[in-house]
């Protein structure tokens, strides 16, 4: 849905319509995913993911205290603190009469070895000063289950794929949260002991 956290990008760059352009192999499922209902704290999506993997010993406790202590320990500098939106141009007016500024937005961005990528992205906030850091997993198309085959053809409507997160994305996008900033990382510390019943030391 075009509401949705969900959307299918060519290359993982250009935001196509899905169900009015026939898919190709280069295009992406890009979810901004959340990991906790902003209301009751749930988990929900990322935090549902790490529910079931500790519960189904998928992931264990250990596994996740270690990439606490690695990247949640307040020794790394928060990726919205450290870095920052910059603007260069012209002096000339090359634009009937206007100069032309470009913006140019850090991006991090984690290769996972089955063609998915993490990336974290920094935004101007919205009703506040500072940056905002947006976490997106990216899912080639051809990755996911569906009736029948994505590529060739254009989406049905509604039309649901399955998706089977492994470890490695599961692990990737708590850390992408971790560096992400203070909020996140204490957000997902938080969740992460609740879900295994007591936070890392
Ligand atoms: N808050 C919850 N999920 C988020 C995401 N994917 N990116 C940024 N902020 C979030």
């Amino acid at each position: 849905l075009p509401t949705s956290k969900v959307r299918i990008k060519r290359k993982g760059v250009q935001p196509i319509p899905p169900r009015k352009e026939v898919l190709t192999k280069d295009d992406y499922i890009e979810w901004q995913i959340s990991y906790q209902d902003k209301e009751s704290g749930k988990p929900i999506e990322l935090g549902e993911l790490i529910r079931l993997a500790h519960e189904m010993k998928y992931i264990t406790r250990d596994e996740l205290c270690e990439i606490i202590k690695k990247y949640g320990d307040g020794s790394i500098k928060p990726f919205d603190k450290l870095f920052s939106i910059m603007r260069k141009g012209t002096q000339h007016k090359v634009y009937h009469d206007f100069t032309v500024i470009w913006e140019e937005t850090p991006i991090l961005r984690y290769d996972l070895s089955d063609g998915c990528y993490i990336e974290v992205a920094l935004k101007h906030k919205q009703k506040a000063v500072g940056y905002q850091s947006m976490v997106y997993i990216y899912i080639p198309i051809q990755n996911v289950i569906a009736r029948r085959p994505l590529v060739g053809r254009t989406a049905e409507e509604k039309e649901v794929v399955i998706w089977k997160p492994s470890k490695e994305h599961i692990l990737g996008l708590i850390k992408a949260f971790l560096v992400a900033s203070e909020d996140h990382q204490r957000d997902v510390k938080k969740l992460i002991g609740k879900i295994t019943g007591h936070p890392c030391t």
